[in-house]
């Protein structure tokens, strides 16, 4: 059993970030299992398969296979053997696999992925329910939040950067939609586990974040 990591929280608290520089600090891999719903997204998206519609949501996702390789210690995601690492980063693909995310036989098919990953490797693993579903027993569980405008804020920020186009106000809408998503599906919805450590990212800057996060995981490895 790897010593196992799980960051939960919210859309844009800066999880992917945060747990990206901490796996590289400890020499930990990072598993992003976000990028592994939008992977089954994608999927949806390109059959023309209607995200509302569980019975063929939960149908197509038996001719999907997502696996996760590295490559100069990143995350490939890879779609039926094809790269897509690039491709899951739309808000197009981001709505979908909120709305796919939350079917049971959608969390099934990738739920025995992410524990394997976690009981063969260090693993420094984020998502939704990583400490309160997949890895109960992690030897740390941090809850990452931070307010709503600060998360808008940051993935504006992001789009303007790669120079992509896009609004503050239609982010801040999406971030809440996604929000109410992932905390009230029925299956795994997105919640602090009763033993996690809570950080509120929203005043904090990167290093400060990973400083705090990578002092508790010293005191348990
Ligand atoms: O973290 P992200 O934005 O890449 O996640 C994409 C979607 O997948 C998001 O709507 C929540 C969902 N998700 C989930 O349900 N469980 C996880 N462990 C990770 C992500």
């Amino acid at each position: 059993m790897g010593f196992n990591v799980a960051i939960d929280g919210p859309a844009g608290a800066g999880k992917s970030t945060i747990a990206k520089r901490l796996a590289k600090e400890l020499g930990f891999i990072y598993v992003d299992t976000g990028a592994m719903y939008r992977g089954i997204g994608l999927y949806m998206l390109q059959n023309n398969i209607d995200g509302n519609d569980e019975a063929k949501v939960s149908e197509a996702v038996g001719d999907v296979v997502v696996s996760i390789s590295y490559e100069n210690g990143a995350q490939i995601v890879l779609l039926n053997g094809k790269d897509v690492s690039g491709e899951i980063r739309t808000e197009e693909v981001s709505a979908m696999a909120s709305k796919t995310s939350a079917y049971k036989a959608v969390r099934e098919k990738l739920l025995d992925l992410q524990r394997d990953m976690a009981a063969a490797n260090d693993v420094l693993m984020d998502g939704r329910d990583i400490g309160t579903t997949i890895l109960p027993n992690a030897d740390v569980k941090i809850y990452l939040t931070a307010s709503v405008e600060t998360r808008a804020k940051r993935r504006y920020d992001e789009y303007v950067a790669k120079g992509q186009s896009c609004d503050l106000s239609a982010i801040e809408e999406d971030i809440k939609t996604r929000d109410h998503n992932d905390m009230t599906r029925k299956i795994s919805p997105l919640k602090k586990a009763d033993d996690a450590i809570e950080v509120d990212t929203s005043n904090m800057g990167i290093d400060e974040v990973v400083e705090t996060i990578k002092k508790i995981c010293k005191e348990k490895m």
